[in-house]
């Protein structure tokens, strides 16, 4: 029976003209029932002419304020504050109708005067009928839905505005079928208190008592985020999982619709959010007045980093952006979303190879960069161990033409993208990211400064193409198994907006020569991650989704290596950015060997590359590799970096 009405309030809607009508039905009787107040009840002595003749005059007033205050337009059930707003308007234009209509009455026509008994009468008496009237509907409506059986049992962190706007959607959707045990927060001014005619109660009891005595199985953060940290956050939603409730959250109000959102939107919470650190302030001043009136170029720019370099370029007001990529239709949609953000700025859009001598020639003769930012690269560490000639090309061939030109052209900044695993590579893939780095800091020293050449170092970036979050996640929506290489694989992690703030802040603050390594925070282990991410998509590790380990890939490490440790780099005004520590070495005999080393691309064998590698980069030895037997003690023509 219970379901049975609320199906039958779902379907039922009633047309607005029918509200109308109902409420100028009440507004009538309200009028009548009070002329019979104010004679004591006593019909005889009403002048029943006298009153229908001033209800008729009157009730047209009504319906024009109704007209355009519309308190007919929400739907009863659902019936707000906003609506018994729109009723007290109505009511109220209404009410000063009927006065003025008696006060002009009183010099012309008797006949029409209203006595002020009525006036007062019908204005309190009508509103509370209005208003009571939707709120019964709604009331009765609630209750319905909670009396129903079975259903999932719901919290709320965050008894805020987000809170109970996330209350009325989630009782608005029938649907649903939940049942909301009361709101989670931290603010001691809030708790023990009824918000919405829910309790609010502090995280310890709601966990201790609240969630166990009500079976709460969801929980769905409402806290926008500047309100609440992440650190908070991840910790709020590590007591969910161990509890195994399912934490969601609303979505960012960028995906609101109209300044509103639907249940439907109410997602998982995403392991970004809880891995990415507080943003960090940074000085916009300093970036955009070294930015602010240059031509700008960016290689790699349709990728992962490049992209979100160009973003953050695009609002500094450069004098142009070139945005350099092979991949054609990744750097179309940038152009049109960079576009968009800034329909002023002149973008340049060059899909163009960076070991094409001649295009990359013909590119700097018609833009002549200032500064340019160098991201594009191959970066797979398995695919490199297994095409070394292709690494080679792209990363250390390409490096180098741009490099170059660079000096060639009188750019004043060369801004190298590199990565963590430059440091004592045991991997095709960074090792030649460090060869890179040694090229351009040996041509740093080489060309006395005309050309300031920057590295920037950090480990992986959240979310980028290719990474394990997007992989686990595909496994996961698949059903499983999610794979890792290794139980005790620890990777450090940062945000891609995060680590492309700090390389355009590094930027700026080089002066040539340095390498660049940014605080990554602390290591996260990829088997938790794993099973945090199987857990946050509401299912149980090891038994809904099984977690398989693979083995350690072709050069891939345990540890990735903490770049910032003290005794290894110089600090610099920024706590995040560092400088590395490095050992000296003989420029020119690096230029030489890497100039060899790039001629001999095309014609010599994998192993004799890579043998030249590791002459270049002694402290590089191959891991799980095919390469390892060429890991012979040589001297060390280049020196190492921390
Ligand atoms: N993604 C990370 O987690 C991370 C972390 C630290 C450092 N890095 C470094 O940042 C750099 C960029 O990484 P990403 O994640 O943006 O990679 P990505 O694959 O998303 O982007 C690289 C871009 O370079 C382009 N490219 C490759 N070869 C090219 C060529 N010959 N000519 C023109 N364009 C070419 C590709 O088309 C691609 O758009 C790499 O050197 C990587 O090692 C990445």
């Amino acid at each position: 029976m219970r379901e049975f009405l609320i199906k039958l309030a779902d379907r039922i809607f009633l047309p607005r003209w029918m509200v109308f009508f109902a409420d100028m039905l009440v507004v009538s009787f309200v009028f009548m029932f009070t002329y019979l107040l104010r004679y004591n009840l006593q019909a005889d002595a009403v002048d029943l002419s006298e009153m229908l003749l001033q209800l008729a005059l009157i009730l047209p007033f009504f319906m024009i304020a109704a007209y355009i205050v519309k308190p007919y337009q929400g739907i009863l059930r659902h019936s707000s504050l906003l609506d018994a707003l729109a009723v007290i308007k109505m009511v109220l234009i209404g009410t000063l109708a009927m006065v003025v209509v008696t006060l002009i009455a009183r010099r012309w026509e008797p006949f029409l005067v209203i006595p002020w008994s009525v006036i007062i009468s019908q204005f309190f008496i009508g509103i509370s009928l209005l208003i009571g009237f939707r709120f019964l509907i709604a009331i009765v409506y609630q209750r319905l839905i909670k009396s129903r059986d079975g259903g999932v049992s719901l919290m709320i962190y965050g008894a805020g505005d987000m809170g109970i706007m996330t209350k009325g959607v989630l009782e608005r959707d029938a649907a649903l079928r939940y049942n909301l045990a009361g709101f989670i927060d931290d603010d001691p001014r809030l708790v023990h208190k009824k918000v919405e005619g829910l309790m609010v109660f502090p995280p310890e009891m709601a966990f201790e008592k609240i969630i166990p005595e009500k079976k709460v199985s969801e929980i769905v953060i409402c806290i926008p985020p500047g309100k609440i940290t992440k650190e908070r956050k991840s910790m709020f939603v590590d007591w969910c999982i161990e509890r195994n409730i399912r934490v969601k959250e609303v979505p960012g109000v960028n995906e609101w619709l109209n300044g509103r959102f639907f249940a439907s939107q109410i997602h998982d919470v995403r392991i970004e959010d809880l891995l990415g650190r507080d943003p960090i302030v940074m000085d916009d001043q300093q970036v955009a007045r070294e930015i602010y009136g240059k031509k700008i170029m960016v290689t790699g720019a349709a990728g992962s980093i490049g992209s979100e370099i160009s973003r953050q370029l695009s609002g500094f007001c450069p004098e142009s952006l070139t945005l350099v990529d092979q991949s054609e239709s990744s750097l179309f949609e940038l152009s049109h979303e960079i576009s968009a953000l800034k329909k002023e700025l002149p973008v340049r859009i060059v899909v163009a190879d960076v070991t094409d001598p001649h295009a990359m020639r013909q590119l700097f003769v018609s833009s002549v960069p200032d500064i340019i930012y160098h991201a594009s690269a191959y970066k797979h560490v398995p695919l490199m161990e297994a095409q070394p000639y292709e690494a080679l090309r792209t990363n250390v061939g390409g490096t180098k033409i741009v490099a170059d030109l660079a000096v060639e052209f009188g750019t004043g900044k060369f801004v190298m993208i590199s990565t963590d695993k430059a440091v004592n590579p045991t991997n095709v893939m960074g090792a030649s990211k460090r060869i890179c780095e040694l090229y351009v800091n040996a041509l740093s020293q080489n060309t006395g400064g005309s050309t300031q050449f920057i590295i920037t170092r950090f480990g992986n970036v959240l979310g980028s193409s290719g990474s394990v979050i997007p992989i686990f996640r595909k496994q996961i929506a698949a059903g499983g198994p999610v794979t890792v290489t290794h139980r005790e694989v620890i990777r450090y992690f940062m945000t891609i907006p995060e680590a492309c703030r700090l390389v355009l802040e590094a930027g700026f603050m080089g002066r040539g020569g340095e390498i660049y390594l940014f605080d990554m925070g602390d290591p996260v282990k990829i088997y938790d991650l794993a099973e945090k991410m199987i857990s946050l998509s509401g299912f149980v590790p090891h038994r809904d989704v099984k977690i398989i380990e693979t083995g350690l890939r072709p050069g891939e490490k345990l540890y990735e290596e903490l770049l910032t440790r003290a005794e290894e780099t110089i600090a610099t005004h920024h706590e995040k950015i560092l400088i590395a520590k490095t050992n000296p070495y003989d420029p020119i005999l690096i230029l030489a060997k890497i100039d060899e080393l790039v001629r001999r691309i095309p014609l010599e064998s994998e192993d004799a590359l890579v043998a030249r590698m590791k002459d270049i980069v002694p402290e590089f030895k191959s891991r799980n590799s095919g390469f390892e037997s060429l890991d012979t003690p040589t001297a060390d023509p280049a020196g190492s970096t921390s």
